[in-house]
């Protein structure tokens, strides 16, 4: 490596950022007078206290527990001192190479902007900048390395470009790309069959006692069903503020078919009630039944947050154009959009060395291909609402760590502003969509044949997300049954019902777990994941590896999972057999996408009661529900937990999530990677949650 250290460096200077390994592509030096955009990322301050603050205002625990801060105080809580931007902003106009009207100070004080001729910038940072082309014949500005006086350094956490090279600057040739990929790697959680007809079915013994409309909940769900389960009452309340929050990308619901299922599986809502659609980036909803994107997710989760929580409302975020949110872009990430629409300030936030959104990962406004978006990127546009149930997901290793780190600590900003954000643990056991990166059964490999690596999900992975898995019943069994993990096996059901084999070809479908390769567990669920790891179940035959802070040894020595990992689902609900209307044809679906919304829904019910005595939303619901006891209890707060059954979740014992050619991860007493800690048990958990503060 070529040392690149300008003469002009007095000894203060100290190497700031240096790259260990070389970049693949050609290079060639920068023109001197090139302008290049300098990006200089402040050092946050408190960015590594944020999970205690977190669980500071999330567990039942401490004396803080429900104290939210506004959205000012997260602002600043997070942003760099002021100090710190004039020390590094005196050091700039110091080396006169660059006038006061040069710097732009953005919004949320993360970082200083500057244009500057590239021959300044080398001098200013002692460095070399050379123009790097990728394969995709893209320019990108990088160095080697680059120094900073040794008093400014500590104020800096990155310069770009530098080590990590700009973003591209311009291509040599525009690439046609095929606008007819279906989906960019974002997969919604269900799959629909033809409603179930067993030949010579019978309601199973037992189901005598119940009611009529609850006879058939082993082979087609309804609210009554949902209700009866989780012994849900009717709702009845409608504060504006407890209004639930729906994110949907690509698919869009039928007004037509949400109202055939009220008219026929929710009697007690008028069946022209619709949500409230707010357009991200030029998302747009409703479409007509027959519309290629009127898939189903939309309109379950529709059906299932409005059969339980109406009179409530809800709020269906319908994020980005059509171009971007089909895939014509081929960018993979999907939330970092709507985060910004609803947080001005995380549009061009800084975090583990990224500022703002991703070129390449994230969609970009103003989109110029036919259909899209012609304003700019919304920023800080709309409200969240207190709570957001997403059915979409994809794999975690499709993203870049420290990509998913900067969004998922946005997340965690949320949880400290009171929102509650909820995700489906996705459908294939341990594996992601079936061909996903690259392989049959979207299993992760070290070689080319069919892998047998767990493939974690995204964004279950995030510490500071409610991940929810699906459970289901089986058909000779009633509600009064315990549930089992969700697990179906496609092709049997197809035999049965005379429909066509699904696209693509399922035969397995099982609800999400597992532990993810980017994130540890965090203490709320530590002892619980400890606790499974040492169990005697079969998984402990498999292989495992422990996963480095880079996550690039995984699968070392033929491990199947990264013992080191956050564990999820974090809690579960129904996902089999729901009854519903699809393009004005009755189906059932499978899958976790209807959990969360199912969950989002208890969530919602819960604010709504503590809104009515005065109290503020639950928030970051997980350290609540695991009630680690990180805080010592006083007096009050023990009397408290011990009048309360510690379990305000029905436990699930039954069932597994395999895949990738072995036996996954088994249910068991307490938290497991299946069905997390369990499905809802409502008056407990209204109980519980009402005396908290
Ligand atoms: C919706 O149903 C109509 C009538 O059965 C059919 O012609 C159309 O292809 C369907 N649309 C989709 C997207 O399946
Ligand atoms: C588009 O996506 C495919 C599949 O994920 C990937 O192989 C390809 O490299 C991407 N193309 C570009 C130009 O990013
Ligand atoms: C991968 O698995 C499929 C079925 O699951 C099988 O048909 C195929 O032969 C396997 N491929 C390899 C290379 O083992
Ligand atoms: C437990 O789960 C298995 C599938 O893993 C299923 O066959 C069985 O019926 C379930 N038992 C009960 C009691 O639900």
């Amino acid at each position: 490596m070529s040392l690149a250290v300008a003469l002009s460096l007095s000894t203060s200077h100290i190497v700031h950022e240096k790259r260990s390994v070389s970049h693949p592509h050609k290079r060639r030096r920068v023109n001197s007078d090139a302008i290049i955009p300098v990006r200089i990322g402040l050092r946050q301050s408190n960015l590594h206290t944020g999970y205690d603050r977190l669980i500071e205002v999330s567990h039942p625990g401490s004396v803080n527990y429900g104290k939210h801060l506004s959205r000012e105080e997260v602002h600043s809580l997070f942003a760099p001192a002021d100090e710190t931007i004039e020390i590094v902003k005196n050091w700039l106009l110091r080396s006169n190479l660059i006038q006061e009207h040069d710097i732009t100070h953005y919004e949320n004080k993360g970082w200083l902007a500057v244009d500057m001729p590239a021959k300044r910038a080398e001098t200013l940072f002692g460095t070399k900048y050379y123009e790097h082309e990728t394969k995709n014949g893209e320019l990108r500005i990088g160095c080697d390395q680059y120094h900073l006086p040794r008093h400014i350094s500590e104020h800096v956490d990155f310069v770009k470009p530098g080590v990590k090279l700009s973003a591209p600057l311009k291509k040599r040739e525009i690439e046609k790309r095929s606008s007819d990929r279906s989906s960019p790697g974002v997969f919604p959680r269900h799959l629909n069959i033809k409603p179930l007809h067993y030949p010579g079915w019978r309601p199973p013994f037992g189901a005598g006692g119940l009611p009529l409309d609850l006879q058939n909940c082993g082979v087609n769900i309804t609210p009554t069903c949902i209700k009866a389960l989780y012994d849900i009452p009717a709702a009845c309340h409608h504060e504006p503020k407890n209004s639930m929050g729906l994110f949907e990308t690509f698919d869009a619901f039928s007004q037509e078919d949400v109202s055939l299922f009220l008219e026929k599986f929710a009697k007690h809502v008028p069946s022209n009630t619709a949500p409230k659609v707010i357009s991200v980036d030029g998302g747009t909803a409703p479409v007509e039944p027959g519309d290629d994107r009127n898939g189903g997710e939309s309109n379950i989760d529709i059906d299932l947050a409005i059969s339980l929580i109406y009179p409530q409302s809800i709020i269906v975020y319908q994020v980005d154009d059509l171009p971007i949110a089909s895939g014509q872009t081929n960018t993979s990430g999907f939330i970092n959009t709507f985060l910004d629409s609803i947080d001005g300030s995380y549009c061009d936030y800084t975090a583990f060395g990224i500022t703002g959104d991703s070129p390449g990962i994230d969609g970009s406004y103003p989109n110029p291909l036919p259909g899209g978006f012609i304003d700019s990127r919304q920023c800080g546009t709309y409200e969240l609402t207190r709570v957001l149930s997403i059915s979409y997901g994809e794999t975690e290793i499709e993203l870049p760590k420290p990509y998913v780190e900067r969004q998922c600590n946005e997340i965690m900003k949320l949880g400290l502003q009171g929102h509650t954000i909820l995700t489906s643990s996705g459908d294939f056991g341990v594996a992601g969509f079936p061909g996903e990166d690259g392989d049959e059964r979207g299993c992760l490999s070290a070689g080319r044949s069919n892998g047998t690596i767990y493939n974690p999900d995204y964004p279950s992975g995030c510490p500071y997300i409610t991940s929810v898995g699906a459970t289901r019943l089986y058909p000779h069994q009633t509600v009064k049954d315990p549930e089992s993990a969700m697990q179906v096996d496609i092709a049997a059901f197809n035999l049965a019902t005379g429909d066509g084999p699904t696209d693509p070809a399922l035969q397995f479908f099982a609800t999400g777990g597992g532990f993810s390769n980017y994130f540890c567990p965090p203490s709320y669920q530590a002892q619980e994941v400890s606790c499974y790891l040492k169990k005697e179940l079969p998984f402990q035959s498999l292989p495992y590896y422990e996963i480095n802070a880079d996550a690039t040894n995984i699968g070392q020595n033929g491990g199947v999972y990264n013992r080191l990992g956050r564990g999820y689902p974090d809690v579960s609900a129904n996902g089999a057999f729901f009854l519903t209307f699809l393009n004005l044809t009755e189906r059932n679906f499978f899958g976790t996408s209807l959990a969360a919304p199912i969950f989002g829904s208890v969530v919602t019910l819960i604010n709504e009661e503590r809104s009515l005595i005065g109290k503020g939303p639950v928030g970051f619901i997980n350290p609540a529900l695991y009630r680690s006891k990180k805080y010592p209890l006083n007096t009050y707060e023990m009397a408290l937990l011990t009048r309360i059954d510690p379990s305000v979740l029905n436990d699930i014992t039954n069932g597994s999530n395999p895949n990738c050619g072995s036996q996954g991860f088994q249910a068991s007493k307490g938290w497991d990677p299946v069905t997390g800690l369990g499905t809802p048990n409502y008056p407990k958990m209204l109980t519980y949650f009402l005396s908290l503060p």
